[in-house]
């Protein structure tokens, strides 16, 4: 195993290491986090699911460690927004030449709701879309097709349109435990040692050794 390949799987070109097919230094992602596509080239997911995403912003795409990110999920960012604050939403900044306008204003086209932070061992669903400014928890699970509008807290469920709670993963001790344990950040030797235990959702080993 090696996480700086970016195909995990002999013969699998539709299932990437996200971070090792990542070129723009706005966009951090941790180890292991995986992109599957089957519609597009995965390696393409810079241009195909990160949207609206300017270097003028220098607003960030982050995401922790042990992700999966289905097939065409998105995150919308600032440029998305056209501004509110104005009369027209219409975003005359960005046709400074036709409007004879100061290119150095060309950011107040949109409102800027910053970073998208996704934690580690989230799961994103199938065309699930990610707003400007939002944080997801560690163990967050987004529904397939939920948009999500709102922060999301750790190992809560969320789904529809806007993303509501369906439910929390397990109780709140155990998640306490598990943002304590951070498996994630194990040396990659003690996680392959105690795979068995997080495979078949066993914490009660886990917490008498290592909380
Ligand atoms: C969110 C999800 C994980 C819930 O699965 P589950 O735990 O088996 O939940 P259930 O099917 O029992 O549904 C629980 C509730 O959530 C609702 N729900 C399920 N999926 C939903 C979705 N995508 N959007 C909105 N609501 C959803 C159900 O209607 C149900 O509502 P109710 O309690 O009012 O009856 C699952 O439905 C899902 O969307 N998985 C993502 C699949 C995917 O995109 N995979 C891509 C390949 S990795």
């Amino acid at each position: 195993m090696n996480p700086e390949n970016i195909y995990p799987r002999t013969n699998d070109h539709e299932t990437v290491y996200l971070k090792n097919v990542i070129k723009n230094p706005n966009i951090l992602v941790g180890d292991f986090t995986m992109y599957n596509d089957f519609v597009y080239d995965p390696r393409q997911f810079e241009k195909n699911n990160v949207l609206y995403h300017y270097p003028i912003n220098h607003d960030k795409l982050i995401i922790g460690k042990f992700c999966s990110i289905a097939c065409g999920a998105k995150f919308l960012f600032t440029s998305a927004n056209h501004t509110q604050t104005s009369l027209s939403t219409y975003p005359f900044p960005i046709f400074f030449e036709e409007w004879g306008l100061d290119v150095q204003n060309i950011t107040n086209a949109w409102d800027n709701k910053g970073d998208i932070i996704i934690g580690n061992d989230v799961w994103i669903g199938y065309e699930a879309v990610i707003m400007s400014g939002v944080t997801i928890g560690d163990g967050a699970i987004i529904a397939s097709r939920a948009v999500v509008t709102k922060d999301v807290p750790p190992y809560t469920i969320v789904g529809g349109v806007p993303a509501k709670t369906i439910r929390k993963r397990f109780s709140d001790d155990d998640i306490a435990a598990l943002q304590k344990m951070k498996w994630w950040d194990w040396p990659i030797e003690q996680i392959q040692a105690h795979i068995s235990e997080i495979q078949t959702g066993k914490i009660e080993g886990l917490k008498r050794k290592y909380l």
